[in-house]
């Protein structure tokens, strides 16, 4: 560290020439001495101090690069009206033009014109306006219209289409008190994207500190008066269900952001004077440098924290990925081993204090992942052989697999106060039973499905089977005319499985369980019913479903509208085939019956 006291020579060396410090480290370290072999008379003959410059296309890309969405654009007119101290802006909007009007300041003398108009980017010095910043926003509107702006004695007529960048500048009019911008669009508006635009405006100018007319009716809900859940010093927040939360800043909306990022779904408006960076389309929080984003993320984890505690509302998929992420950590893990954040493919949710206990319980229980809605996780965490999470759960926590997510819990937890937890301290033992998937786990050996040999089938199952056939055809071509694909019949036979009332190959057979023909058999003709559905659901999955696998949206709503549409045909089948089974069971009966005749006889003769 000595050296640091003394800079190195060229330093030195080139401070005598009074050049900057950075330049000569620049030239040090580029090996470019400039200097060498030449006087310094020389030098400052061939160095020269230029300023870059831009040329004028520069601004026809400004005007096109920011226009977004033509609610967009009347939400600039709307900024630009509050900077002018407008009391209230009344805009007026048909397909083929509108009027955008206030009462503010306008421009009241023509260097304001030319200094504030004229120029693209002018120096935003004169600190009135709560919005300006850059000097583009007005020009949003100039890619959809050709405008004229009536303002006191001055008219300025805009039409980038026809003059490019020449505007006209008319004075000593009539007095227009305010600002006046009429437009005509270049292409007419279509009437569905003039009601969007509306829809649109009214989102964006929800919180306008001052009165909004469109089309005659206030859009506007004056923050000061609205009803919020929370107030501080920079914002007011309204929480209600939904994907995400509108971010308004001074009562302009910004953006949404999903309420993974901040926690509460609803509204966030910051209050007059509270100023969120913005992109320069204002589109997007520089959350990086804007000074005031913590604060207003730190009000809403409040919200957060207090609604997890008081238990009260019910967690959405979001603000668990929110308070995954916000709560694995040394410093902020309080409360997170009770969080419901661990989602099961049968969809149910956890928390890691539960999953752990639940794990460590047992020697073998196994820790893996599936589908959502997997029969065979379902089975597998019904009998307690594992602990299956569903896939969200790891993206909820950046992981790639279940290991990186118990990796990523022992590293992030292991450095909290959370490490003395006693499940916590045992999670260890875990890593040895994660498996990535269902199939590679040694559950997959545990779960049978296999088809009874005919000759092994109990009389009543076969009287059951043999009523089924009736119903079996009739059941292939329901499905067949719905789904629109061949559907031959297949056999149905008996099955033995620990994970599903009945399987199929897919094409040749449907298996239906020994458990669910004895339901069946006690039930009576609405177990038959049951199982006609059973029937209808097998011949609905055209592949193997003997291991895990899921049923998706599009497989519940072919079977609702099999069992629909061919309810009457099915349930009349199924009546027959009751009777069918009947018989069948009187015959086994009156057979039983004989044979105990016979039992009983050759009782009384011993
Ligand atoms: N309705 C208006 N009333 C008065 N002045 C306006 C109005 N609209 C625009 N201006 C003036 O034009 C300037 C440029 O507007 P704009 O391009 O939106 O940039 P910025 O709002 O960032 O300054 C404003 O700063 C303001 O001086
Ligand atoms: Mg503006």
């Amino acid at each position: 560290m000595a050296g640091m006291n003394h800079p190195p020579r060229v330093w030195q060396h080139r401070a005598t020439h009074r050049r900057a410090p950075r330049r000569a480290w620049f030239e040090h370290h580029s090996g470019d001495r400039p200097t060498r072999g030449r006087t310094r008379e020389q030098e400052s003959k061939v160095a020269e101090t230029r300023r870059f410059t831009v040329n004028p296309a520069i601004i026809r890309h400004l005007i096109s690069s920011q226009a977004g969405t033509l609610e967009k654009a009347f939400g600039e007119c709307v900024m630009n009206s509050i900077d002018a101290g407008a009391s209230k802006v009344e805009i007026s909007l048909d397909n083929d033009g509108f009027v955008v009007m206030d009462d503010g300041c306008g421009f009241k003398t023509r260097e304001e014109v030319l200094a504030c108009f004229e120029v693209f980017g002018f120096e935003h010095t004169d600190k009135s306006r709560v919005f300006g910043q850059f000097g583009l926003g007005r020009a949003q509107l100039w890619n959809w219209a050709s405008t004229i702006w009536s303002t006191h004695q001055f008219r300025l007529d805009v039409d980038i289409r026809a003059r490019g960048l020449d505007y006209e500048l008319a004075d000593n009019l009539d007095d227009v008190p305010g600002m006046t911008i009429g437009g005509g669009f270049y292409e007419r508006l279509p009437e569905a994207e003039r009601q969007s635009c509306i829809r649109g405006l009214e989102r964006m100018c929800k919180y306008s500190v001052i009165p909004v007319f469109i089309n005659g009716r206030n859009i506007q809900h004056d923050p000061a008066t609205a009803k919020w859940q929370y107030e501080d010093e920079n914002c007011w927040i309204r929480k209600s269900d939904g994907w995400g939360v509108d971010i308004y800043n001074q009562g302009i909306l910004v953006r949404s952001y999903s309420s993974s990022e901040i926690g509460i779904s609803g509204a966030i408006v910051t209050k007059r004077g509270k100023v969120l960076a913005v992109s320069m389309s204002r589109t997007d929080v520089l959350t990086q440098t804007c000074k005031l984003w913590p604060k207003i993320k730190a009000a809403a984890a409040k919200l957060v924290d207090v609604e997890v505690k008081s238990g009260k509302s019910r967690l959405t998929d979001e603000k668990r990925d929110f308070l995954a992420q916000a709560t694995i950590n040394p410093d902020g893990c309080d409360g997170f081993m009770d969080l419901k954040v661990f989602t099961l493919s049968n969809g149910r949710h956890e928390s890691l204090s539960a999953l752990l206990y639940k794990l460590i319980r047992t020697d073998d229980m196994i820790l893996t992942t599936a589908p959502h809605g997997d029969k065979v996780a379902e089975r597998a965490m019904r009998d307690g052989l594992a602990v299956v999470l569903a896939p969200r759960t790891l993206s909820r926590f950046d992981a790639e697999s279940v290991s990186a997510l118990v990796d990523c819990l022992i590293e992030r937890l292991g450095a909290s106060s959370l490490r003395e937890n006693w499940q916590f301290q045992r999670i260890n033992e875990i890593r040895d039973r994660v498996y990535e998937s269902l199939d590679d786990s040694p559950i997959k050996s545990v779960l049978r499905a296999e088809v009874v040999p005919t000759h092994e089938w109990k009389p009543m199952h076969r009287a059951m089977i043999s009523a089924l056939n009736l119903v079996n055809g009739p059941a292939a071509y329901a499905v067949a005319s719905q789904t629109g694909t061949e559907n031959p019949a297949r056999a149905l036979v008996v099955g033995e499985s620990n994970a599903a009332e009945a399987f199929t190959d897919g094409s040749t057979f449907v298996a239906i369980e020994t458990e669910a023909l004895d339901k069946a058999i006690h039930d009576g003709l609405p177990g038959m019913l049951r199982l006609v559905g059973i029937i209808v659901h097998e011949y609905l999955h055209n592949d193997d479903d003997s291991g895990s696998h899921i049923h998706d949206q599009e497989f519940y709503e072919s079977f609702h509208e099999v069992m629909l549409d061919s309810a009457d045909s099915l349930y009349a089948r199924c009546l027959e085939a009751f009777r069918f089974y009947c018989k069948r069971v009187e015959k086994i009966n009156a057979r039983l019956a004989k044979q105990a005749d016979v039992v009983a006889m050759s009782a009384a003769q011993a």
